[in-house]
């Protein structure tokens, strides 16, 4: 089969022919419908992710898909289930292999697309703003990077925990979607004098921020006593530097969140969660939003437009 790969460090990605992956104990053999696409897979080419394997590697975090084989000792899926699974590498490819503990059953009424969206996006944003910041009913909530994969997300499960949102993104287009995503407060993130922006609006208690850069600091100054700061990640390039005895002064909190990590030290945590978002779907509480979609032959334009910020939501290569 093709697939969509890095031949060696630093090599340009490129669709090259490679066996099927090797069925391996605990494993279960998805054909791949839909793979969304993550900021992390450019990190990944540039070798720059915490967990980049080693090359030769496929690229693609999270995919949607039909069992075609279940692995030694694997219960609870057969061939022909309808799944979401997160293989970490691999998905941009007709068959990707995935251990079961990391598939979930799809409801029937969830589309392959919308299910390779959902994990890492909605699962990073829940668990942020849920099991790490507690964010409260009533609470102002300040998200950066709002028209994204995770700030959208961010925007949209902090409205349904009952905040109030203040939305920070790129230009009238990308604002009018996190909008509608819930957003009561919009923030162009090239306007000047963020903190004093977000202080004319009363302050904050939580920032989820996916961005990094001097933003953060200035909305840490607009931060209310025992406010918590969430540092998801650096799309900008600058990670913060965070004076502590700003923290001291304020009673302030700064937490990270790595959603990938608690695949391994915490899978409970992880699993809970997922379940509660995939109610939150099935009650029509949540709507993901897909940007763009493209085939898989198409995959270097799909992670160009990622690379470009042309993107809003999700970008979904589908899989024929
Ligand atoms: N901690 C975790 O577990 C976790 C999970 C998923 C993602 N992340 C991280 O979160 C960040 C966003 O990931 P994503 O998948 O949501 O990416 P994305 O869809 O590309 O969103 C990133 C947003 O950042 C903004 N941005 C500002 N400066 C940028 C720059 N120089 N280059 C690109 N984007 C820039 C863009 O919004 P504007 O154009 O509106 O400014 C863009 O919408 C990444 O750093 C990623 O590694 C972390």
């Amino acid at each position: 089969m093709k697939a969509y790969q890095i031949s060696g460090p630093g090599a340009t990605p490129a669709f090259a022919p490679m066996p099927r992956p090797a069925l391996k104990a605990g494993e279960i053999r998805i054909r791949t419908r839909a793979c969304g696409l993550n900021f992390a897979d450019l990190l990944m080419i540039e070798g720059k992710y915490q967990d980049t394997p080693q090359t030769p590697f496929t690229l693609g975090m999270e995919v949607a898909g039909e069992v075609l084989e279940i692995g030694p000792g694997v219960t609870g899926f057969a061939p022909g289930d309808r799944v979401a699974g997160f293989p970490g590498q691999g998905g941009l490819a007709p068959e990707v292999c995935v251990a079961a503990s990391r598939c979930l059953p799809l409801p029937a009424n969830m589309a392959y697309d919308t299910a390779a969206a959902f994990q890492v996006a909605y699962g990073t944003s829940h668990l942020a703003l849920d099991h790490k910041a507690r964010l409260q009913p009533g609470e102002t909530l300040f998200v950066t990077g709002a028209a994204g994969g995770v700030g959208l997300t961010a925007v949209e499960i902090g409205k349904r925990m009952g905040a109030r949102i203040i939305a920070s993104a790129r230009g009238a287009d990308k604002l009018e979607i996190a909008r509608a995503a819930g957003a009561d407060h919009l923030i162009d993130s090239d306007s000047p004098d963020l903190r004093g922006q977000l202080k004319a609006l009363g302050g904050i208690d939580v920032m989820y921020d996916s961005v990094g850069g001097p933003g953060f600091l200035e909305a840490l100054r607009a931060t209310r006593p025992e406010g918590r700061l969430l540092a998801i990640g650096f799309a900008g390039g600058e990670v913060p530097q965070v004076p502590a005895n700003l923290l001291l002064v304020k009673n302030l909190s700064v937490m990270g969140l790595y959603w990938g990590g608690y695949l391994a030290f915490r899978p409970e945590v992880l699993t809970a969660s997922l379940q509660t978002l995939a109610a939150w779907i099935a009650e029509g509480h949540l709507r993901p939003h897909i940007g763009a979609r493209f085939p898989l032959d198409r995959a270097a334009e799909a992670l160009e437009m990622l690379r470009a910020r042309k993107s809003t939501g999700k970008i979904v290569v589908t899989v024929d």
